[in-house]
């Protein structure tokens, strides 16, 4: 069994908990989370969605995180080598390689939205948010994302940003950074969400994320429930091996269910803050909760345009919002510039430089589909819609089952006592063995077929 990885280690557990959190926490929780809720009606899927990050979230970040420890390299050279050793198929390495397929399309339009907010970063220091209404929100918001030049200078800035930490190695630097800005996007949050408190109707925003209305979620169920797991999985960055590969750089000895009870805590605690800060503000401005990718956008320029030094918040927030998305790219481009790494004889520059580039790409589709190209639908959907609907509805809970199944049925069970270090008869362990066998993959099959409506 290796050690080590190749690719460079993380220098101690808190570096891992950081760099894994700085994956998990980002557009997902903060744009991502208050539009997905709003589209689906609020409480009742915030319940689900809560659930499903208890009962097949962390039961499934702990199998990526051993698995890839065990693996010690990138997510298809790692299942190759566990599945040699179980004695199972070598087709278990696809599991790899439809990771690097979400990595790409999540990363594509992930830089796009990462783009907003930089260009927002520049829109509150300028002012432009000074006693805005919620109409003149939205039309600042339609300004944007009707410009293809501006979004794709702002794509473009990301990425470079991403490839720059990627080629470097994404164990050196990646700590310090976000030691300091992870503590500060939370603060903030909590500043934000105490604005919401005195400025907006938070009664109102309180009950529509915690009053479950299961007659809501009934009227769409399959597709709300689906979207509610979806949400845990691209939130706790599970399914595609960004978790698996950060799992490759941790230390033998690191326990690791201690780290994901804090990693998912965190994340969820960002996501329900996210909530609160939004949707108080979305009631009093009278703002459609609804209104699709576009809501934090539309909504929290109105509240830094009427609160005290609101540029000046503005600003801050947006910076530090496009720094959590830029630590979860990071984590969406390393398993393809590893495995460019270890297979193709590749440095670490030319690696993340082509993969870069690729998704660079592809993103241009994406910010396209907003603009020049937005009569061209798929399933009713514009390119950068349907890659966000496919990825995280589909792709990652796929990857997610496959892991599971991995993780309980194929994985000796000697090696998951002995990664998860669990002695004869610990009660944690039995529980996550019966979660990730059972539980987990029956889960994300049900759901499944129910929104497919086969039953
Ligand atoms: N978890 C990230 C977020 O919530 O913004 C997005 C993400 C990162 C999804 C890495 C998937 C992944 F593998």
């Amino acid at each position: 069994m290796q050690t080590t990885s190749m690719h460079g280690m993380w220098s101690s557990r808190l570096a891992f908990i950081f760099a894994a959190t700085g994956s998990a926490v980002g557009l997902g929780n903060i744009w991502r989370f208050p539009y997905t809720a709003g589209e689906y009606g609020g409480g009742a899927f915030v319940l689900v969605y809560l659930l499903c990050v208890a009962a097949i979230g962390v039961p499934i970040m702990i199998a990526e995180i051993m698995l890839g420890r065990r693996g010690r390299q990138s997510p298809i050279n790692s299942m190759r080598a566990l599945a040699e050793q179980a004695g199972a198929s070598r087709a278990w390495q696809l599991l790899g390689w439809m990771g690097i397929l979400s990595g790409f399309l999540i990363l594509s339009f992930y830089s796009v939205i990462a783009g907003w907010t930089l260009a927002y970063v520049f829109r509150a220091g300028a002012g432009l948010f000074e006693g805005i209404d919620g109409a003149a929100s939205e039309a600042i918001f339609s300004a944007l994302v009707a410009d293809p030049e501006r979004l794709l200078a702002w794509h473009t800035v990301f990425m470079v940003l991403v490839v720059m930490v990627v080629a470097r190695g994404v164990a050196s630097g990646l700590e310090m950074a976000v030691r300091v800005l992870m503590p500060t996007l939370f603060l903030l949050l909590v500043v934000m969400v105490l604005y919401a408190s005195q400025a907006g109707d938070f009664a109102a925003g309180l009950s529509y994320l915690f009053t479950p209305d299961f007659g809501e979620l009934r009227a769409n169920a399959g597709d709300a429930i689906l979207s509610a797991m979806g949400q845990a999985f691209f939130s706790l960055s599970l399914g595609m091996g960004a978790i698996m590969i950060y799992g490759s750089y941790l230390s033998s000895h690191a326990s690791i269910g201690g780290n994901v009870a804090i990693i998912a805590g965190m994340d969820t605690l960002v996501a329900l803050l996210a909530g609160l800060a939004i949707f108080p503000i979305v009631f009093a401005q009278g703002l459609e909760p609804s209104s699709g990718p576009g809501l934090i956008f539309q909504t929290l320029p109105v509240a830094f345009g009427q609160m005290p030094f609101g540029a000046f918040f503005g600003v801050l927030f947006f910076l530090l919002l496009a720094f959590a998305a830029w630590t979860s790219a990071i984590s969406l481009l390393e398993p393809m510039v590893a495995y460019l790494v270890e297979n193709k004889g590749f440095s670490r520059v030319r690696a993340a430089l082509l993969a870069g580039v690729a998704v660079w790409l592809l993103g241009i589709a994406c910010l396209l589909s907003l603009n020049a190209w937005a009569g061209f639908t798929v399933f009713g959907k514009g390119i950068l819609d349907l890659f966000d609907y496919l990825t995280a509805n589909v792709l990652l809970p796929l990857g997610g089952i496959f892991i599971a199944i991995f993780a309980g049925w194929v994985l000796d069970e000697t090696v998951s006592r002995d990664e998860l270090s669990a002695t004869n008869g610990a009660v944690l362990y039995r529980i996550w063995r019966g979660l990730i066998r059972w539980l987990a993959p029956v889960c994300v099959i049900l759901v499944f077929l129910n929104a497919v409506g086969l039953i």
